[in-house]
């Protein structure tokens, strides 16, 4: 069967003046997602969004919304994201103690669970709840920023997680985060990712937004 790709842009690079405009643009580009990264200061040093940007997001755009919580006990908050409007729901393996209670709140919600692991975690962490999730989104910069470089370390580890899932939730996919170019993603599709997050390399794209989704769609093998 031919694999599927998702393109997920990530809006933490756009012109928030314009931010319905991006969108549609993005979404006419061909971007099967859009990822919102929702940061509280706290278990990331940046201060970003909340559920009332991805209640906005849902006003301008039926695509999915994919929204990364980076924030401490998410537990609370996942309620308030999914009652705005968010498909996909991701925690951290590093700041979620109860990863059964939370991923499961997830689904229970409505909504599908994801489970993000940062470029100094072991993949062997996921191992136990590997069967509650439907993402799991592999950190390629340490969470924070948009316009990082991209760690190569990680590749191992897709590899890794691949094999993993393949036993434990066939199809589960597995998506990726940080310094995602045209240079950076062969390398990490070939390792067995099939959604591909960016921020600056879709919304800092020299030529415009369409260019910069063409780009990495270009990666995509044939
Ligand atoms: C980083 C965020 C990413 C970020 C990616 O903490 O989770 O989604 O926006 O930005 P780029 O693609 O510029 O590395
Ligand atoms: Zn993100």
């Amino acid at each position: 069967m031919k694999t599927q790709y998702i393109i997920s842009p990530s809006i933490l690079s756009a012109d928030f003046s314009r931010l319905g405009e991006q969108i549609r643009e993005a979404e006419a580009a061909g971007a099967g997602w859009i990822h919102v990264d929702v940061m509280d200061g706290h278990f990331v040093p940046n201060i970003t969004m909340g559920p009332f940007i991805v209640e906005t997001c849902r006003r301008i755009t039926n695509l999915p919304l994919d929204v990364h919580l980076m924030i401490e006990s998410p537990e609370n908050m996942v309620e308030a994201f999914a009652k705005a409007g968010a498909d996909v729901l991701y925690v951290h393996v590093e700041n979620s103690p109860n990863l059964h209670n939370v991923l499961t709140k997830i689904r229970s919600l409505g909504c599908s669970p994801g489970l993000v692991i940062n470029p100094g975690t072991s993949a062997l962490l996921l191992e136990p709840v590997l069967h509650l999730v439907d993402v799991v989104l592999v950190m390629s910069v340490n969470p924070g920023f948009s316009g990082q470089s991209f760690i190569p370390e990680v590749t191992p580890k897709i590899a890794q997680i691949r094999k993993m899932l393949n036993i434990a939730n066939p199809k589960a996919v597995i998506a990726i985060d940080g310094g995602i170019t045209a240079e950076t993603l062969p390398g990490v599709l070939q390792a067995g990712v099939q959604v591909v997050i960016a921020a600056s390399s879709i919304f800092k794209h020299p030529q415009g937004i369409e260019a910069g989704i063409n780009a990495l769609r270009s990666c995509f093998p044939d």
